[in-house]
């Protein structure tokens, strides 16, 4: 089982990055992001249990993510390629995924730190709106579509996420800060981390994601 990590605050560009690898390779990827808002839709109580954390733009706490994740990873096999979107996000969450990997015979390969300087991230998640049917990401200066508010792709209604609003931002950016980037030295000393300037423009930092992983699942 092999692992890759995109690491990066709010906005870095992980999810679009996720985008572009998952386009040319068989990478599963797993956004836990995406899988809790999918959980809060549904109303199931892992969505119930989350929605109040998401809101205040709040990490979830541990236990539920692990088990989020260990669910998800129990029906991919030795074969299985991951592109983990989000995840680990706090020090226990890369132990438990290292432990979890190791059960089945894997390892993180590659953690690619996305950088960005704040004021970038900051306009970008403002700009961020999303379809609701088909869930592609927008930037409205960025990445626009052709029609303001409706999806390039299925026609479907773009909107902004709920924790894009400013004050929520904020908290998530000092969230980051405090609970997630220890992790850039955990996988420093496992000589693992790969940084990569994501301020640029999507196709170039998505060339440059390609071309530091290899050959990736599927290529
Ligand atoms: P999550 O969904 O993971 O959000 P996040 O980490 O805050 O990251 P974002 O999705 O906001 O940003 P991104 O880096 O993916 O940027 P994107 O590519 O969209 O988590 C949401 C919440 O769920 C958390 O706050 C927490 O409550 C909970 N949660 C999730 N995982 C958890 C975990 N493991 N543990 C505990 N809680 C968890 O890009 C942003 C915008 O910029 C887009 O509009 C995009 O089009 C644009 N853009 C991106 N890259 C470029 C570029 N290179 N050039 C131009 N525009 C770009």
């Amino acid at each position: 089982m092999k692992a890759i990590i995109l690491l990066g605050a709010p906005g870095a560009g992980k999810g679009t990055i996720a985008e572009g690898l998952k386009a040319v390779s068989a990478l599963i990827h797993v956004s836990t992001g995406d899988m809790l808002r999918e959980a809060v839709k549904k109303g199931s109580p892992l969505g119930v249990q989350a929605d109040g954390y998401m809101k205040r733009g709040e990490l979830v706490p541990d236990d539920l993510i692990i088990r989020l994740v260990e669910t998800r990873l129990a029906g991919g096999g030795r074969e299985a390629a991951y592109l983990f979107d989000g995840f680990p996000r706090t020090m226990e969450q890369a132990r438990l995924l290292d432990d979890c990997l190791s059960r089945l015979g894997g390892q993180v390969d590659k953690v690619f730190l996305l950088d960005a300087p704040r004021d970038l991230l900051i306009a970008r998640l403002a700009g961020r709106r999303l379809c609701r049917k088909c869930g592609t990401n927008y930037h409205v200066v960025n990445i626009p579509p052709r029609r303001e508010g409706i999806c390039d792709a299925c026609g479907g209604e773009l909107y902004q996420r709920p924790d894009d609003g400013e004050a929520t931002v904020l908290n998530r950016l000092e969230v980051y800060v405090r609970q997630t980037e220890a992790l850039i030295s955990y996988y420093e000393k496992k000589g693992v981390l790969l940084r990569v300037d994501s301020s640029r423009p999507r196709q170039q930092v998505v060339a440059e994601v390609l071309r530091m992983a290899g050959a990736l699942a599927g290529a």
